[in-house]
């Protein structure tokens, strides 16, 4: 938060905790349109609140991040205008931002229902802009939880830009939705074929080049480790094997999560380790056989699949959500950290 006196809206956002945010964003999906409903989902795991707030007030801030083996970029101020650009609704963050700055200036009621919040300005911000409400409401929902994490102060600092809108999520919304689901085909006998099925990753729907294949029933992480081709290792350092990051391949880390925009359904199911293992790190406490938070070393394709890589990643479930016990993953047998540090020294001549 910023150090100056918080304005009344502020005040208001402060008292929710993470689960009244999952409850409003849950009472709020009939009103989202289902282009976003899985995005505005995983953005509210990628950016925790518990977890933001213990890092926050932590006295030894490096011991706490230490604590949790947080690796890479978990700071929302420093993505304000970006952490969002897996969303439909990133395109109307423009005018988003600046009704929640002009909401911030005469806000006054605090017995408003977070849910109702995220309508009210919804509703003038599909007015502006002449689009239908529930393809703003999820990124209104995101700019409130935004400003809250950030502080108005970093919140109007930020330029209010957004990315360009290219590739598939140029198309209509509907057109996007239709995207995702569809497989790629297996050519003229390939409903013959019951091996060799190839399909295809989609990571990064602003770029149509952003896609690696992966075999049926191959896991993700695998798929990934093979397309070693953009500019993701410089942008990213825990990149080294892929585009997505991985350090244990066996559930044991927490370095590979990622979301799932578009085709859950055709991941395989959780099992007891996977979904025992997404506890331990923090990152989904679900029941659902196929979530939309998956560990891309244990989630196995049989059709195209979207999905968006966190920034970061860390071990935090026990700390800030205190429902599981100590870690007691086994240690994976082969650790891929063990081997990159043994091929770097190897390669450095030590
Ligand atoms: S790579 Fe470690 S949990 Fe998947």
């Amino acid at each position: 938060m910023g150090t100056n006196t918080m304005t009344n809206l502020e005040t208001y956002l402060s008292n929710f905790s993470e689960s009244d945010w999952n409850a409003a964003i849950a009472s709020l999906l009939p009103c989202i349109h289902e282009v976003d409903k899985n995005a505005v989902q995983i953005w509210f795991r990628f950016y925790p609140l518990s977890l933001m707030r213990t890092i926050e007030s932590a006295e030894d801030r490096d011991a706490t991040l230490h604590g949790f083996a947080m690796q890479g970029d978990f700071e929302l101020k420093n993505n304000i205008d970006t952490s969002h650009h897996f969303l439909y609704g990133h395109r109307y963050w423009p005018a988003v931002k600046a009704a929640i700055e002009a909401e911030a200036a005469v806000f006054t009621d605090q017995t408003h229902d977070l849910a109702e919040e995220v309508k009210q300005i919804g509703m003038l911000v599909a007015e502006k802009l002449k689009v239908e409400r529930p393809l703003v409401n999820a990124i209104v929902a995101v700019g409130l939880a935004t400003l809250n994490q950030v502080g108005l102060e970093a919140f109007q600092a930020a330029l209010g830009t957004v990315k360009t809108i290219v590739g598939i999520m140029a198309k209509s919304p509907d057109a996007v939705i239709a995207e995702r689901a569809k497989d790629d085909s297996q050519g003229l006998f390939g409903f013959l074929k019951t091996v060799n099925q190839r399909y295809t990753v989609t990571y990064d729907n602003l770029r149509n080049t952003s896609k690696f294949p992966i075999m049926n029933d191959q896991e993700i992480a695998t798929a990934s480790a093979k397309h070693m081709t953009g500019k993701f290792k410089e942008e990213d350092d825990r990149c080294w094997e892929g585009v997505v990051p991985v350090e244990c391949l066996s559930a044991s880390c927490g370095t590979c999560w990622v979301g799932v925009l578009g085709g859950q359904e055709k991941l395989t199911e959780v099992t007891p380790r996977e979904r025992r293992a997404m506890k331990v790190f923090g990152y989904v406490d679900s029941d659902e056989p196929k979530p939309f938070i998956r560990l891309a070393c244990q989630a196995k394709a049989s059709g195209n699949i979207s999905i968006v890589i966190p920034p970061w990643n860390a071990v935090f479930g026990k700390k800030i959500y205190g429902n599981v016990d100590e870690l007691t993953l086994e240690p994976a047998t082969t650790s891929a950290k063990v081997l990159r540090e043994t091929i770097a020294s190897a390669a450095s001549g030590e």
